[in-house]
């Protein structure tokens, strides 16, 4: 065979040279293959423990049949259902492959080279992955100290060549969110040239009384609110996710849309998943606060440090050596968490939480792990 040809670094642009690739949470079946018998509990992506609702089931077994077809590319049924549900005319949704591709859309569609995207750090990299991609800059600004984004440094932030405001509440990795009244405050005050983007991805897991953006959206105001499917609705294999924004923001990102971006299964599974929500999305909401609680509580009662959480996630701060130390201890027991950016400082350990069993097996890992540690 001859050598196969490189690709010549030279032909790619150069912004992509500053761009963080995406680490995902080490696949289950890499680390099955490496333990052999050992039973693998992955708490490292935040996604739902279960299997998607019942509904979701039957209609990806049916929608089988149709892959022949290029599905729906407006994916009118889903946007339909989401307007009536949410009060939102559905031409102002646009659903994507995940709100990690509508993420890099938005960043496509309206930052250039010297534009800036601000938003609070650590928390989800897609944003600054989507603007530096482009050339783009941009302003991190330090979480406030629950971990929650601080709205008045980040406004703060806001200049003149500023396009993009992302609010991730609850963040992640940290998982505490903003002020419901503050976030309206905050909405209000930006100028026009800015347009704020608040990522609830994990919307269903806060409690009463929190910020909804996607009200805020139906109310008036001038924002785009993110949803997803990935979380509590358990889909994330099937990536699907949604936004709601201003009139004209579907025309307007229409050209830098792949045109078949979300496939059928996801959106017959989504759309069931909705008929499902009342009876299937209560038991599975309250079983991850009760984990994430119970797990909170084991962690600390093991000497750890973790931040209260709105989300289906815990965060301990403990610094970026003892994270790769315990994160590689776990994972010789067959636990996968994710060790990440820090909370101030760079390091920190991030464990979603699953089923009863999955933080039993956590915290008696955990507790082995800290006894091994130094
Ligand atoms: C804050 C936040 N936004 C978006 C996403 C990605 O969602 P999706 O699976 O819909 O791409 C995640 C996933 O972890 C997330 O934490």
């Amino acid at each position: 065979m001859p050598d196969a040809p490189h690709l010549d670094p030279a032909l790619l642009r150069p912004a992509l040279s500053s761009v963080q690739a995406y680490v995902p949470g080490r696949p289950l079946a890499d680390l099955q293959r490496e333990l052999g018998d050992v039973p693998i509990t992955k708490l490292a992506s935040n996604e739902g423990p279960l299997p998607p609702f019942p509904g979701a089931l039957r209609a990806i077994a049916d929608a089988a049949a149709c892959q022949n077809l290029y599905p729906d590319p407006g994916a009118w049924a889903l946007r339909d259902a989401l307007g009536d549900i949410h009060g939102i005319d559905p031409d102002r949704i646009i659903v994507g492959n995940g709100v990690d591709s509508l993420i890099k859309i938005l960043c496509m569609a309206m930052l250039d080279p010297g534009d800036e995207l601000v938003m609070g750090w650590p928390s989800f990299i897609s944003y600054r992955q989507g603007a530096m991609a482009q050339g783009a800059t941009v302003t991190p600004v330090a979480l406030d100290t629950r971990g929650a984004y601080d709205l008045d440094a980040l406004a703060a932030a806001v200049g003149p060549r500023t396009r993009i405001v992302a609010v991730v509440s609850p963040n992640n990795p940290t998982g505490a969110a903003v002020d419901p009244r503050a976030l309206a405050r905050f909405v209000d005050a930006l100028p026009s040239h800015v347009l704020p983007v608040v990522d609830e991805a994990y919307a269903e897991y806060l409690p009463d009384g929190s910020h909804d953006a996607v009200a805020m959206v139906r109310e008036g105001r001038r924002l785009v609110a993110m949803r997803t499917f990935s979380k509590a609705y358990g889909l994330a294999g099937l990536r699907i996710g949604w936004m709601a924004g201003p009139v004209g923001m579907a025309e307007s990102l229409a050209p830098v849309r792949n045109a078949f971006d979300v496939n059928a299964v996801a959106q017959a599974a989504a759309l069931a998943s909705l008929d499902d929500a009342a009876a299937e999305l209560p038991a599975r909401v309250a079983m991850a606060r009760t984990e994430r609680d119970r797990m909170a509580r084991g962690l600390r009662d093991l000497g750890l440090d973790p931040l209260p959480s709105d989300a289906n996630f815990v965060f301990v701060d403990v610094g970026p050596e003892r994270a790769a130390e315990l994160d590689r201890a776990l994972t010789a027991h067959g636990v996968i968490v994710r060790p990440t950016a820090g909370f101030g400082a760079p390091g920190g350990l991030r464990m979603t939480a699953g089923t009863p069993e999955q933080t039993d097996r956590l915290l008696a890992v955990m507790r082995t792990a800290l006894e091994g540690a130094p």
